[in-house]
């Protein structure tokens, strides 16, 4: 039988693959008996310089991330259902003092209630409210809203639903000699009941709570940083919370709380009752400034806390299910930073690599004003 020439070239293409096919199986057959790096993946980066052991560590928390969250957890979260152009008017409900006899300072607890509005006003924990105060800036224009942490519950202080709470504190600061009172701050914490005020939001997904009930939850707050922490830890303890909200919370929650003295301590009642029922899932860990000293002799604060539960705090750290939550000062985040820092070197692991780790993790959660 005589071959064309085409007939020829064609036999010889079809060759091609197959040879190429054995070369490429010999290829990987010496490969793997001599372990060549080239065809392995490329190992994790450590996150910190320390060797030896502590380097193996530090690997440990870094490869440690929270739960894939369930991908409807916060499109759910209602935002800015009411905005500034038109906000709901909510009526004042209450409002008290948190402080007792000797404290520094103003702070109120005001509740609003969200009835009758269309659309409902809803909130879930974490989230923020906006206050317009009645009157106008220097310039004669109507005054800028202001943000407020919300303290309550979905469910509302009273477990019906329709209402907000806030935790205000008045500011105050002197200036030329004179005292200045906040605008917005002053305007809450004077207000009566039965006033109406302008109300916008919610807004805000920084500071949600992870919804699995056994999630770990540091915080780290300052004053009014209560607020969004007060919220969390009814919803986790609070007895007709547990009954309504269908969420049986099952971690171990920490809350770090600064205050200048004991009689401003905020909700403290209600934290110290969550501690004697629920002491293996709720530490409670006070710094207050002016009646306690730090190691150094200076003012007690959040920060000189965390360097005396560093080991504690750091072993937390390395379960993926624990988130930490920052609330108050501005000014406490670099105290807080320079303590973890030094409380995580001591562990051998380099804070700055793994702040922002945990970060895009979704367990750092911060707020600060
Ligand atoms: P303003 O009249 O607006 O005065 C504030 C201005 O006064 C400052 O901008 C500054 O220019 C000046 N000033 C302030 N202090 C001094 C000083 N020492 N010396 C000189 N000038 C000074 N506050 C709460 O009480 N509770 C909360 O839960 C809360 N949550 C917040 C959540 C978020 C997300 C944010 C962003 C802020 C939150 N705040 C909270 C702060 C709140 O929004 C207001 O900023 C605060 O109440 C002061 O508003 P004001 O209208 O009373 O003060
Ligand atoms: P102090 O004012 O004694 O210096 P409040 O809002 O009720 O005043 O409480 C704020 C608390 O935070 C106070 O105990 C205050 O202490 C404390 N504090 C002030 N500055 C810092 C800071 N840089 N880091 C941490 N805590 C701070």
């Amino acid at each position: 039988m005589a071959y064309s020439q085409t007939t020829v070239l064609a036999g010889g293409l079809v060759h091609i693959p197959i040879i190429t096919g054995v070369f490429w199986l010999f290829r990987n057959f010496i490969l793997s008996r001599t372990g060549n790096k080239k065809v392995q993946e490329a190992p994790t980066p450590p996150i910190n310089t320390a060797p030896t052991e502590a380097a193996a560590e530090a690997k440990a928390v870094a490869v440690t991330k929270a739960p894939p969250r369930k991908p409807s957890a916060h499109s759910k979260v209602p935002v800015n259902t009411y905005k500034p152009k038109e906000p709901f008017l909510g009526k004042v409900l209450e409002n008290y003092s948190l402080l007792k006899d000797g404290a520094i300072g103003r702070v109120q607890h005001i509740t609003f209630d969200l009835s009758g509005g269309n659309p409902q006003l809803e909130y879930v924990e974490g989230q923020s409210i906006g206050i317009i105060p009645e009157g106008e800036d220097a310039k004669g224009k109507p005054h800028k809203i202001r943000l407020y942490s919300i303290a309550s519950t979905r469910h509302g202080d009273n477990m019906r639903g329709k209402t907000v709470s806030l935790c205000v504190r008045q500011l105050q600061y002197e200036k030329d000699g004179q005292t200045i009172d906040g605008v917005c701050s002053t305007y809450l914490c004077d207000i009566n009941k039965g006033r109406k005020v302008k109300i916008t939001g919610p807004v805000g997904k920084e500071m949600l709570l992870p919804e699995e009930e056994d999630a770990n939850i540091i915080m780290f707050a300052t004053g009014t940083g209560i607020a969004p922490m007060r919220a969390y830890l009814r919803r986790m303890f609070d007895a007709k919370e547990r009954k309504k909200n269908n969420w049986d919370y099952k971690g171990k929650a920490w809350l770090f709380m600064g205050a200048p003295k004991t009689a401003n301590l905020l909700y403290d009642e209600d934290f110290e009752l969550y501690k004697s029922k629920f002491p293996d899932n709720f530490q409670y860990t006070k710094a207050i400034s002016r009646e306690q000293q730090n190691a150094k002799g200076g003012r007690m604060y959040i920060q000189d806390r965390v360097l005396e539960n560093a080991e504690e705090i750091f072993k937390m750290i390395e379960d993926p299910k624990t988130h930490i939550y920052l609330c108050g000062l501005k000014g406490m985040e670099p105290g807080i930073d320079e303590a973890m820092t030094a409380a995580a070197a001591a562990k051998g692991i380099n804070w700055a690599e793994l702040r922002p780790q945990l970060k895009k993790a979704d367990r750092w959660h911060v707020e600060t004003y």
